[in-house]
């Protein structure tokens, strides 16, 4: 079972979308997979189709078999959960004393039920980032192909540094760009430049901005499976078949 968890330091850059789709990715090539939706903001039950109405997750059952829902597009998770704010902040406080309440949570699932756990984060330096890359043997840092996301990446990968440092799992940090405008010369420079600066770290594969997307997001269903041909699908696809490929080759 390999752990990736979808990080980065701004919010609004693709996290929780490139998350159920790589799953339904994945699923698509006959993988078992878990999503757990580890930010507060529960966004993951819009994307993998749950009840609305829905309270229950990891902040209320914790990690574990009985707080998986089936989703219908082939791939099992654990969303968030609904909390009131006072519950938040104490939950919080439990993970800070705790701060490998993740990793243990995902040791005591069913050991031989998932091929992949991928984990949805909220964006910056929280203490659900430090919960994720203690579990994690993969980290992948998503970003726009835009100079402030540019300016973001040292100090995640720094993050990323710090949090798996006693994490003897981890094995390897990437960088995906996302959202990349079909024709941007400045986007095509952001890349060119990353690669110079970080090399193989860079993920071959980048995802285009595409209407698709946020209207699959409106129909509550992943892009995968409302528009498989459309640009971004293919993307995601191939992204999904790259972490398959790594995964095997490490
Ligand atoms: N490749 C893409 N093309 C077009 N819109 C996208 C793409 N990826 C994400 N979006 C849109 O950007 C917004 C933020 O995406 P989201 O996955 O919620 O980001 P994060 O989890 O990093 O905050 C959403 O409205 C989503 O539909
Ligand atoms: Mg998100």
């Amino acid at each position: 079972m390999e752990i990736v968890t979808f990080i980065s330091g701004k919010g609004g850059v693709g996290k929780s979308t490139l998350t159920c789709n790589v799953a339904v990715g994945l699923s698509a090539r006959g993988k078992r997979v878990l999503v757990i939706d580890l930010d507060p903001q529960n966004i993951q039950r819009l994307h993998l189709g749950m009840d609305p109405e829905e309270i229950a997750g990891l902040a209320r059952e914790g990690i574990n078999d009985d707080a998986v829902f089936d989703s219908p597009f082939g791939v099992r998770f654990i969303p968030f959960g609904r909390l009131q704010d006072g519950e938040l902040v104490e939950f919080e406080q439990q993970l800070r004393l705790h701060p490998d309440w993740v990793k243990n949570g995902i040791a005591n699932l069913d050991p031989g039920a998932y091929d992949f756990v991928l984990i949805d984060t909220p964006p910056g330096a929280t203490t659900y980032l430090q919960q994720a890359l203690h579990a994690a043997h993969r980290a992948l840092v998503v970003l726009l192909a835009d100079a402030a996301s540019f300016a973001t990446v040292a100090r995640i990968l720094a993050l990323v540094a710090t949090h798996t440092r006693n994490n003897e799992a981890f094995i390897e940090q990437h960088i995906v760009l996302n959202q990349m405008p079909l024709r941007s010369k400045l986007s095509h420079q952001v890349r060119k430049s990353l690669i110079e600066h970080y090399g193989s770290m860079v993920v071959p594969v980048s995802v285009r901005r595409d209407p698709g997307v946020p209207q699959a997001l409106a129909f509550e269903r992943p892009v995968l499976q409302y528009e498989p041909t459309c640009p971004a699908s293919q993307a995601i696809q191939a992204l999904a078949d790259w972490l398959i490929d790594s995964s095997e080759a490490s």
